[in-house]
């Protein structure tokens, strides 16, 4: 759980606003909840190596240099991320948008040294370009695995290797490579855009991608269903609602992408639900599996480290409409259960029928404990 910058920063990055951010994390409460690790996206980087060839902080957005920002953050209880690609652009890099070619390849133990002595918990690795096959990749991606390892600090390894490339994120699972690793294309604020898997990725598809990988989450090891929209307008508040507790029930990291300087109420409310931040988070590391689709009536259910699950009701309709299950089909076994509604808190007991009247794009989840 966390922030990163790039959904609504894009390269419009400093250290000032680093550090309003972190700030912003502790002041808001965010960070007590979970959301932990401020990850700087593209475009910190100086457009040249030094003379010895190692990364060096753009000084007109990072004078203080990057290790200072990582001390800033964790004095704030923070956790430090950064972004690298593994070839010779990053992303920004290779549209042109930003200066230089600093990428890893070549540099890849010299690259993992420096961000640890930077002090960096998250990297951030993005292939961003169309050469290369799915070997090519895995095999990229598992040299700076091994750099991050032999540095000796625990640094999360987020891989990213569908940009500017066929979609491979779905093709395999990569928890072999990587903690995490981005199922899709780029997420926009947008509920549907119509895509597959292209860019840019509404809401609905990116979960109509990442449903079928259920079984590769594990602890350590989770599909990435990119960072959040919730709180960068685009959507209502019920389409808001349902991308957050889809992502929680998809066990996806909560990579924050709006402004925490300036949330509304409605979005610090879906982004502060304890209820779904501890299905998320917890401790059995599964992602929810498919109980029924039927294209409108979709059910989602993930089994708990306490024995609960966790049961979405999602309407993927554009009206309103009943979506239901049961017990046993979550997996529950017995003949009496409480079901506590992640939004509202309220509970009901229950034979066994679970269902709830959920409007268009919404999505009710339950807890479901007893048996
Ligand atoms: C790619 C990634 C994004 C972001 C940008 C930065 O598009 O998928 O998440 O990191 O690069 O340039």
């Amino acid at each position: 759980m966390g922030w990163n910058s790039w959904n609504t920063f894009g390269c419009n990055i400093s250290e000032s606003l680093i550090k309003q951010m972190a700030d912003a994390m502790v002041n808001s409460g965010l960070r007590d909840l979970g959301y932990q690790y401020v990850v700087v996206d593209d475009c910190w980087m100086n457009s040249t190596r030094d003379s010895s060839g190692n990364l060096q902080a753009n000084a007109s957005r990072f004078p203080s240099g990057m290790k200072a920002l990582g001390d800033y953050l964790h004095g704030k209880g923070l956790k430090f991320g950064i972004y690298q690609a593994p070839l010779d652009k990053t992303c920004a890099q290779y549209f042109g948008s930003y200066a230089g070619a600093t990428g890893a390849q070549g540099h890849e133990a010299q690259d993992a040294r420096q961000f640890a002595a930077w002090g960096v918990d998250y990297l951030k690795y993005d292939w961003c370009s169309p050469s290369g096959t799915i070997d090519d990749q895995v095999r990229t991606f598992a040299k700076m695995r091994d750099a991050l390892a032999a540095t000796g600090r625990p640094i999360l390894y987020s891989i990213n290797s569908n940009s500017i490339h066929s979609k491979t994120g779905p093709q395999r699972n990569w928890g072999d490579v990587a903690n995490i690793w981005r199922t899709t294309e780029d997420i926009t604020n947008k509920w549907d855009t119509g895509q597959t898997n292209g860019y840019p990725m509404g809401i609905q598809n990116i979960v109509n991608v990442t449903v079928p990988l259920a079984s590769y989450a594990r602890p350590g090891a989770f599909n990435d269903t990119d960072m959040m929209e919730v709180g960068r307008g685009g959507m209502n508040d019920t389409e808001m609602r349902s991308h957050m507790a889809l992502w929680a029930i998809l066990a996806s990291p909560l990579i924050l992408g709006n402004d925490v300087r300036s949330m509304d109420s409605a979005t610090q409310t879906i982004l502060k639900n304890q209820n779904l931040i501890a299905i998320n988070q917890d401790t059995l590391g599964l992602q929810a599996t498919q109980v029924s689709n039927d294209g409108t009536r979709r059910v989602l259910a993930k089994r708990l480290a306490n024995g609960d699950v966790a049961v979405a009701l999602f309407n993927q309709g554009g009206s309103t409409t009943t979506v239901s299950t049961t017990a046993s089909a979550i997996g529950k076994s017995g003949s009496s259960f409480t079901l506590k509604d992640a939004w509202t808190n309220a509970t009901s007991t229950t034979t066994g029928a679970i269902s709830a009247s959920v409007p268009a794009h919404g999505t009710v989840v339950y807890r479901v404990s007893g048996g």
